[in-house]
């Protein structure tokens, strides 16, 4: 059977929902121990498996992608390579251990997008669409209401690396 990439974008958003957004949404938030709560402890883990994803997905893109789709892969690749290098900083302060892989759905879906059957361009900025609008709600959540001052700093210093992600992965959309 042929994937399309309607297929792939459908399962991956719907996995993308019952993961990270609704378990982080729901995560404590209290601040009572005066260094981090159990939403900041979500989002930089998330975070670091974030990275690890789009560094991976950066680096198929360069490899598979047209002239925008690898330039759009080399910002990934490069940003979250050092995205993953503050937020390391601050897993050192905080001692919480970050992931060194993508998640497993994470996993699926760059298994998919090496498929040779999918239709890489469109499939690809429509996940970074997706994948972004994510990361920005998750990443706004820590800035505004994170409990340990590094978990702010770091989110607010990566909100606007992430929205100029998601206008370069909408500006192939069109
Ligand atoms: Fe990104």
């Amino acid at each position: 059977m042929k994937l399309t990439h309607a297929a792939v974008v459908a399962v991956a958003s719907t996995i993308a929902t019952l993961s990270s957004g609704a378990a982080l949404a729901a995560a404590d938030k209290s601040c009572d121990q005066g260094k981090y709560s159990a939403g900041d402890k979500m989002w930089l883990t998330g975070a670091s498996e974030g990275d690890h994803f789009e560094i991976a997905a950066g680096r198929i893109a360069l490899e598979r992608g047209n002239a925008s789709v690898k330039a759009l892969g080399k910002r990934l690749l490069n940003d979250h390579t050092n995205a993953l290098k503050e937020a390391e900083k601050v897993s050192r302060e905080l001692k919480i251990p970050l992931k060194d892989k993508p998640s497993p759905s994470q996993e699926w879906i760059l298994t998919m997008l090496q498929k040779p059957g999918v239709d890489f361009d469109a499939t690809f900025a429509d996940l970074a669409v997706r994948d972004h609008h994510q990361d920005i709600e998750e990443t706004q959540e820590a800035a505004d209401s994170g409990c340990s001052m590094a978990v702010r700093t770091l989110a607010r210093n990566t909100l606007p690396i992430l929205k100029q992600h998601l206008e370069m992965a909408e500006k192939i959309k069109k």
